[in-house]
């Protein structure tokens, strides 16, 4: 794999920003050999890499199975709080990783966590969507084709989820917003405010997997109000059995988040972006939290096509641009679950890029 050509130039000027127009083939084996506690795994389960900002799932086997070019560049993104970035960081001194987030707060986190490797030019933040990992690269003078490995950690960071104000929970009042670049796009109240009750419906349906969606979005849309978490709880709560709350309550809001940040959008379009930016026997990892996210990756890692069936040659055989890496998804083990509960629906999906 060769080493990407990239800018040397000073990191100092602060994370980019896609809107300013910035935007090996071996086994799991050829990982660099590092004990389970350097590579992220404490003796307790948690996280070497745990910070108040977040507890990122699966460290250890990520930079495993991902790390196969010690001297690579590696693009995190879903930088978070760092996390995962600090691990790859750590699995080789020749490491570069590039982090991209939509959410300026995540981005000032990692960044002041990762001030040492960003002034060595190891540590290159960037705010952009991860859709935007092509534009994002060329900017920085990495070309497609070259880079060694891509990780997406999907869906929200426990510090938004924690916060209030930003209103992804229902367990905490605050502005009805949801958006994890609450620069851009409409929020959550906007967008109810904007769909009618059968649009909405749909929405709740096709994102919260939630059967009762109808008389949800009847509810939601005659609500006095609809400008807090708390409002749209209510509502949810007033409609639905006492029995079925807690799931209702988590599926709807699943929904609204989802159509508020256009996840599964931003999903079908990274992921074919990565692959392109990969070079040969580069890897792509993706790990997803519920089976909408999962059934994307599944599919795109084994086949790389968002279709049910793979493409195949006048001959039947399968014709795909990558080799899976990881038959099964990889989970946490109990000891990582019982430090950091969110783990217990992570699945870590790994593929290979082929050579042609
Ligand atoms: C699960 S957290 C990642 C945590 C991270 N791995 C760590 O170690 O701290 C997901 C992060 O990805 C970001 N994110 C989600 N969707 C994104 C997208 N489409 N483009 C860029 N960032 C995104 C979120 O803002 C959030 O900070």
């Amino acid at each position: 794999m060769s080493t990407p050509r990239r800018s040397r130039r000073s990191r100092a000027g602060g994370a980019r920003s896609a809107d300013q127009s910035v935007p090996g083939g071996q086994g799991p084996s050829a990982a660099p050999h590092r004990s389970a506690e350097a590579a992220g795994a404490s003796r307790d389960g948690a996280s070497a890499y745990a910070t108040g900002y977040h507890d990122p799932v699966l460290v250890r086997e990520t930079v495993e199975l991902l790390v196969t070019d010690p001297a690579g560049v590696y693009v995190d993104g879903t930088l978070g709080g760092g996390g995962h970035t600090a691990a790859l960081l750590d699995a080789a001194p020749g490491v570069t990783v590039v982090g991209i987030d939509r959410d300026p707060e995540a981005l000032a986190t990692a960044r002041a966590r990762l001030a040492d490797a960003e002034a060595e030019g190891r540590f290159i933040p960037v705010h952009a969507t991860f859709a935007e990992v092509g534009a994002a690269l060329a900017a920085e003078g990495i070309a497609a084709g070259t880079v060694a490995g891509v990780l997406l950690d999907l869906g929200v960071s426990s510090r938004q989820l924690d916060a209030g104000a930003r209103g992804f929970a229902y367990a905490q009042d605050g502005p009805l917003d949801m958006r994890m670049n609450p620069e851009a796009g409409e929020s959550a109240a906007e967008l109810i405010a904007r769909l009618d009750a059968a649009e909405l419906a749909d929405v709740i349906y096709a994102f919260g997997e939630e059967r009762r969606s109808r008389p949800l979005a009847r509810a939601i849309k005659n609500a006095e109000r609809m400008e807090t978490t708390a409002d749209l709880a209510d509502a949810i709560r007033q409609s639905t059995p006492d029995r079925d709350e807690l799931k209702t309550l988590a599926r709807v809001f699943q929904a609204l988040r989802i159509a508020v940040n256009d996840e599964m959008r931003q999903i079908e379009e990274a992921l074919p972006a990565a692959l392109r930016v990969l070079a040969p026997g580069g890897r792509l990892a993706v790990i997803a939290y519920h089976s909408l996210e999962d059934r994307r990756a599944k599919r795109f890692l084994r086949h790389g096509t968002f279709e049910r069936d793979p493409r195949k040659d006048d001959f039947g055989r399968v014709l795909s641009p990558l080799r899976a890496v990881t038959r099964k998804p990889v989970i946490a083990t109990d000891e990582e679950i019982a430090a950091n509960p969110r783990a217990r629906s992570a699945r870590l999906r790994v593929a290979e890029k082929t050579e042609e």
